[in-house]
């Protein structure tokens, strides 16, 4: 496995890397979501390109940007038993170079959710990947479900752009005991990390009434809001019932929706979702 920092050095390995390339942009502090990534991207690529770089344009300035936790060592070990071929490590003055004043922004998906509670983080986030992928060339590249609005974003601006790149949504990795996998989680004390269950609680409370029969979207984020209420480590900032490409909210019946969430443990902020559906064939 090769680690490469410089841009020059990133072009010249990545021109002889045999194709498809297979990439998976990470911020690092990796745990078994990330890895998943990586091992798809191996089962399904001839070559693997692992990025790590704690992308500091797609943080708000109160956000966790100096604290964000890093384990370069580690995470290389990590990707090399995943079999990963390549891992980029750009510093900030190679992806923001001095007079950088140039972004990819997409509108309206961007503007519920997380881009509602974050602003100007998804701005961080298009810009540094299309940025990643403008190097890097994959052939497909690799994203998890956990963050459901950034890979429905990353879509959309693939396609808006002309990207000539694939886009593999994985499913989100989580602990035994169901609180999905984040490099934030570290942050959490041991009250808080039993509390922070309550997220896939609350989406298993919603896909069960849905499964049983409820259709009502309104009525659903009622019964992720009620669980999320019973534990009181928990605060809510969003509970959401959406459209899983467009993520408008919704109202009324539904056959097929994103239930997501973000929820504060203390200082720590979590995400969780699920895309639920009614499979019934009419
Ligand atoms: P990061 O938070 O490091 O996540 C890198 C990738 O791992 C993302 O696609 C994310 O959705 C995925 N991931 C995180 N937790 C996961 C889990 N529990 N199961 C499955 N996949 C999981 O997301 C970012 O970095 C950045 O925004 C980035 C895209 C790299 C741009 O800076």
């Amino acid at each position: 496995m090769q680690t490469l920092t410089s841009l020059p050095d990133l072009r010249a390995a990545r021109a002889a890397l045999p194709e498809p390339v297979g990439f998976v942009p990470t911020m690092g502090f990796l745990h078994e979501g990330h890895i998943s990534l990586a091992r798809r991207a191996r089962a399904e690529c001839a070559s693997v390109v692992v990025s790590i770089f704690v992308n500091p344009t797609q943080f708000g300035p109160k956000e966790d940007l100096a604290a964000y936790p890093r384990d370069l060592p580690r995470d290389l070990a990590l990707l090399e038993s995943a079999g990963v071929d390549l891992v980029w490590t750009p510093t900030p003055e190679v992806m923001y170079p001095p007079g950088f004043q140039t972004w990819v922004a997409a509108e309206a998906i961007t503007q519920p959710l997380e881009g509602g509670m974050r602003p100007g983080h998804f701005r961080g986030v298009t810009t540094v990947v299309a940025k990643l992928f403008n190097v890097v060339q994959p052939q497909k590249a690799y994203f998890g479900q956990k963050d459901a609005q950034q890979a429905a974003v990353i879509r959309r601006m693939t396609e808006d752009l002309n990207f000539p790149i694939e886009i593999v949504v994985c499913p989100t990795m989580r602990e035994p005991d169901g609180l999905a996998m984040s490099s934030r989680n570290t942050y959490l004390n041991p009250e808080e990390r039993r509390a922070a269950t309550v997220l896939n609680r609350a989406l298993s409370a919603a896909e069960t009434v849905f499964a049983a029969g409820e259709r009502d979207a309104g009525r659903l984020r009622q019964v992720m809001s009620e669980t999320l209420a019973a534990e009181p480590l928990a605060r809510p900032q969003y509970v959401s019932c959406a459209d899983p490409e467009t993520l408008a909210e919704l109202n009324g019946p539904i056959e097929r929706a994103l239930l997501s969430m973000a929820v504060f443990m203390g200082k720590t902020r979590l995400i969780d979702n699920r895309v639920i559906e009614n499979v019934r064939k009419i």
